[in-house]
């Protein structure tokens, strides 16, 4: 059965992100090497993407490499820009020809010269797409977005751009690298970790989290339609009683 008909239009989270994990696990299950798991996992960002955009979710985030990730063998390291500039150029036509627009997360300056090349030709190519926001979060810290938050704003106080009292959640969500995407409604992790591992700590306040086993190349449509169901069936109260929600 397609579970995407039980999905309620009325109730879509209006941000859903993912943590793409287990490509490693699933390469060596099989007996092949990480990188083999990799390319594999784009596959299921390329569903996941189309799907998003056709039941009309407006913002999907991608976590794709992190700050800590620069840590793994360089080999790997390789492995994974190459493929993002491969991924990136492939998917081009599917982007223009779902309406979908490319924007980035992180410290994009840390990536090789040929892979932001790549970024900005199509986030260049796809800006007045307007049916869904692709973010991919690309050497993307939180720690390291609050650092430069805090930086960016203590820099405008002592220039008296702004006042201290002026500093409030809006004045922060501004300094971030997610400045114009709404809070997560929906923070899911493949492969069976419990845990956020340093991504949009901020911008999760009141996230629902959704964990799966499934390893992310394994990752269907219909995992993701199971996913937005159980969200749906939440319910959400911000702090309020379930009386006063309903
Ligand atoms: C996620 O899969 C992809 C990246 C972090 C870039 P992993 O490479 O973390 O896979 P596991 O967790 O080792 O299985
Ligand atoms: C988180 O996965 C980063 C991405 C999915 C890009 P990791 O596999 O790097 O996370 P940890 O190290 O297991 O927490
Ligand atoms: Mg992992």
């Amino acid at each position: 059965m397609d579970l995407k008909n039980e999905i309620n239009n009325d109730n879509l989270p209006q941000h859903i992100a993912i943590i793409m994990d287990g490509n490693g696990r699933w390469a060596k299950k099989q007996g092949m090497l990480r990188a083999f798991g990799h390319e594999n996992g784009t596959k299921s960002v390329q569903t996941t993407v189309e799907s998003c955009a056709k039941i009309g979710i407006k913002n999907l985030t991608l976590y794709a490499f992190s700050t800590e990730n620069w840590n793994r063998p360089k080999i790997e390291v390789d492995t994974l820009m190459k493929l993002l500039i491969s991924s990136l150029k492939k998917e081009l036509n599917t982007l223009m020809k779902n309406d979908i627009r490319l924007n980035t997360i992180g410290n994009i300056e840390k990536l090789p010269s040929s892979a932001q090349k790549q970024l900005l030709e199509v986030i260049n190519k796809t800006k007045d797409n307007t049916r869904m926001t692709l973010t991919l979060a690309l050497s993307y810290g939180s720690r390291e977005e609050l650092i430069s938050a805090v930086k960016k704003i203590t820099s405008k106080v002592k220039n008296n751009i702004i006042s201290i009292d002026a500093i409030d959640e809006a004045i922060i969500n501004e300094h971030l690298y997610t400045q114009n995407l709404p809070d997560v409604d929906l923070l899911i992790r493949t492969s069976g970790e419990h845990r956020i591992s340093n991504f949009l700590l901020w911008q999760i306040a009141y996230a629902e989290l959704y964990f799966t086993e499934v390893l992310w190349p394994d990752f269907t449509e219909q995992h993701l339609y199971e996913a937005i169901i159980s969200y749906q069936k939440r319910e959400r109260r911000f702090g309020k009683t379930s009386e006063q929600i309903k």
